[in-house]
């Protein structure tokens, strides 16, 4: 049975789902593992490693593939080079690639998202999302760092004090934890705020002050650990509240999140209005709308003197480590599909269903069935 891993085509993305180290748990098992040439460079494997670690190299992939690992969602054109009846395991931006979905459900193919990898212990080695989001957390704090007027640390020298930077983290999920933790590490004085009420200690125990609001959060936490959706008028008077925080802080890091929905508004105009010229922020939730009003999906813009970054896939920026963490996640997971020399589908098996999106030709996952009918 072959495991092939495509070159990844989506412009920016430099990862790749399998590392050549990781080669020998998958031919270990009887598989044979076959990589497209030139799969891993942008990330800084080479064929050669990949060869040495008992892979074949190939110049195209797709078509002999009976498992595939990927990083992003094929394309239409390479959906239709897939193997009938192949499986798939990736990223496949469930919520928004519908289309992408049901092309992949007509060409019969087994397709696991990793999005939807359940959060519990005994997934903790396949949760792409969280190794995703703590390389981003951490590079978020660097292109603040980058564009700041500013330093982080306060300096105290023969030529003066300089007052340390202040940084504010809404979200304090994984992302915005290692932003914490990154800011912290760099010499700001770091507030954060999150809507789940557990997150504070988890603020302070990495010696930033959790910022307390006068909301209330207790049902702010779903049983899966995700955050839930709020009213408009909750999040209305929780930019109300938070606007003093923006605009006393040099650099905001933005990681506000709801499943499977648009990200929340936080920040508003009015609000990067108040903040000091030169001011920074980073908005994590660019990709789902964003958390501030201002912010544009990709880009870098300069608003009211305030710069707002929309970065859309850190990690990327970050490939080798970011490769070498999917790698692990997407291997761990198709070791745990693969028994008795075939993927097999026990859907009594929280790991298995959860993740499945299409299979025998149908989307069989209930949150994009219902997106579908919607
Ligand atoms: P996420 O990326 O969906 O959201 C980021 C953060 O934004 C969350 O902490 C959320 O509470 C917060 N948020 C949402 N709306 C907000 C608002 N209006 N204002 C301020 N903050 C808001 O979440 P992430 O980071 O992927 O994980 C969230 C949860 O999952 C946490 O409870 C985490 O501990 C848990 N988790 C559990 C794992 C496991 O058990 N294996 C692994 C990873 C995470």
């Amino acid at each position: 049975m072959i495991v092939g891993v495509p070159q990844e085509t989506i412009p920016g993305e430099r990862r790749v789902a399998l590392v050549p180290d990781l080669v020998p748990r998958l031919t270990g098992v009887g598989l044979e593992v076959v990589v497209q040439e030139g799969a891993g460079a942008p990330a800084g494997f080479l064929d050669l490693s990949y060869r040495e670690k008992g892979a074949r190299l190939e110049p195209e992939v797709l078509g002999a593939s009976d498992i595939l690992l990927k990083v992003q969602p094929p394309t239409a054109g390479e959906v239709g080079r897939i193997k009938e009846g192949a499986v798939l395991i990736g990223f496949l931006q469930p919520y928004t690639n519908v289309a992408g979905l049901k092309a992949l459900a007509a060409r019969k193919v087994t397709a696991f998202a990793m999005e939807f990898m359940p959060r519990i212990t005994r997934a903790q080695s396949m949760d792409a999302l969280s190794a995703m989001s703590t390389l981003a957390g951490y590079k978020a704090v660097l292109i603040a760092a980058g564009h700041l007027p500013k330093v982080f640390p306060l300096l105290m020298t023969a030529a003066g004090t300089l007052t340390p930077a202040r940084a504010f983290v809404i979200g304090a999920g994984v992302a915005g934890l290692q932003a914490v933790g990154t800011a912290k590490r760099l010499g700001a004085v770091v507030e954060a705020y999150d809507t789940r009420p557990a997150v504070r200690e988890q603020v302070e125990s990495l010696g930033a002050k959790f910022v307390e609001l006068a909301l209330e959060t207790k049902d702010a936490e779903a049983r899966t650990g995700y955050a839930t959706a709020q009213s408009e008028e909750f999040y209305q008077r929780q930019r109300e509240l938070m606007a003093t925080c923006v605009a006393a802080a040099d650099v905001v890091i933005t990681t506000a999140l709801v499943p499977g929905k648009r990200a929340p508004v936080l920040i508003t105009e009015e609000a990067v209005r108040g903040m000091r010229p030169g001011s920074v922020i980073v908005d994590l939730a660019a990709e789902q709308g964003g958390n501030c009003a201002l912010t544009e999906p990709g880009q870098e813009v300069v608003r009211h003197g305030v710069i707002i970054a929309g970065p859309t896939n850190l990690a990327s920026t970050v490939p080798y480590h970011a490769s070498q963490m999917y790698a692990r996640n997407v291997t761990s997971y198709l070791l745990h599909l693969f028994k008795e020399g075939g993927v097999r589908l026990d859907l009594t098996d929280e790991l298995t269903r959860g993740p499945l999106v299409t299979h025998g030709g149908e989307v069989v996952h209930e949150a994009v069935k219902t997106l579908l009918q919607g």
